[in-house]
């Protein structure tokens, strides 16, 4: 099998991103549960793909899509440094077969030749093992986090 690749998202991959973020097992672990309407997806797709404060990209596999890396810019800096927050989703039909390490490193490498990251944070329900996993062994470590998410930090430098 090919490596990932990723590539920036565009707005011809609205259906699909939808169809990935209203997936059920993607809801239970999210910080909003609730179905998205595609009126609304369509508008935040807009206006994430205008933001220089965030990075949306789609990962192939042999040109098919298989999931998505989105990097958020964290302006509060209270972590010190500049801070990006990651959020990973595999397509439900490649689940758990390995791929999301490949995934996450393909994205972070977008990441970091365009921006300068210290830090990239990600929040991962306490519930959520296999994102955990991914995380963990990609260089992430847990910081004290109060509530649902845990939060999992990889510092850049
Ligand atoms: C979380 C997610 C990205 C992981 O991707 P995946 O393709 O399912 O997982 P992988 O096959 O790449 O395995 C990643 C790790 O999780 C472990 N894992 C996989 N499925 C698991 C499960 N159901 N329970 C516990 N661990 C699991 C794997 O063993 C692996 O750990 P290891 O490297 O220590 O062996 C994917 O399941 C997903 O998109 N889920 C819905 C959205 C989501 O949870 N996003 C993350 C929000 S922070």
């Amino acid at each position: 099998m090919a490596p990932p690749v990723a590539r920036e998202a565009t707005e011809s991959d609205a259906e699909l991103l939808l169809e990935w973020r209203n997936d059920p097992q993607t809801r239970v672990v999210s910080r909003t549960t609730g179905l998205i309407p595609l009126d609304r997806h369509l508008g935040w797709l807009r206006d994430v793909l205008a933001s220089p404060s965030r990075l949306l990209l789609v990962v192939e596999v042999d040109n098919e899509p298989v999931g998505t890396v989105r990097f958020d810019h964290n302006s509060d800096h209270k972590n010190g440094g500049d801070s990006w927050e990651v959020s990973i989703t595999v397509a439900p039909k490649h689940r758990g077969r390995g791929l999301s390490g490949a995934m996450l490193a393909a994205g972070e490498r977008i990441l970091t030749q365009r921006q300068r990251p210290a830090y990239i944070l990600a929040g991962v329900h306490r519930d959520n093992a296999a994102s955990a996993a991914l995380f963990q062994r990609a260089g992430y470590v847990d910081v004290p986090a109060a509530g649902e998410f845990r939060q999992l930090r990889k510092t850049l430098s």
